[in-house]
């Protein structure tokens, strides 16, 4: 799958997100080491900090269905810029999913790279606590 596949992933998961409050529309779309894909859209709750992002949607489905390993995550806004993950995500990715690469979508549907060890340097992670 190219980048540009999975950042359709993204793009299609977009717009079965449930942004009640904020109307912000975001899609991700997580592809395993063998290549499966896992997509979300964000879920917003009444009580506002219970929301949850599009990338955590995706990685946690992926994690409940058993899978382990992954390779990249596409994320889709309907932004002018390219919408990078929250710091709470990139807590998330760092430690559930390594350093996967990273594609960020903008509503054009153009496509930036990173990769999760860009977004959060100095990660903390199981590491610390052995
Ligand atoms: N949101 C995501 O789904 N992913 C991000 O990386 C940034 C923020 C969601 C959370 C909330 O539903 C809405 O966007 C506005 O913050």
């Amino acid at each position: 799958m190219t980048n540009n596949q999975l950042a359709q992933k993204a793009v299609e998961a977009k717009s079965k997100a449930l942004p009640t409050y904020s109307n912000f529309y975001v899609g991700a779309a997580l592809l395993t080491e063998d290549g499966k894909v896992y997509s979300g859209g964000n879920i917003e709750s009444s009580s506002y900090s219970l929301t949850i992002c599009a990338e955590r949607v995706a990685i946690f489905k992926a994690i409940s269905e058993g899978e382990r390993k992954f390779k990249a995550i596409a994320v889709a806004g309907n932004t002018d810029d390219f919408i990078s993950p929250c710091g709470a995500c990139r807590q998330v990715i760092s430690d559930l999913c390594g350093d996967i690469n990273i594609i960020m979508v903008n509503k054009k549907n153009e496509i930036k790279l990173s990769k999760a060890s860009e977004l959060l340097p100095f990660a903390f992670g199981d590491k610390e606590l052995k």
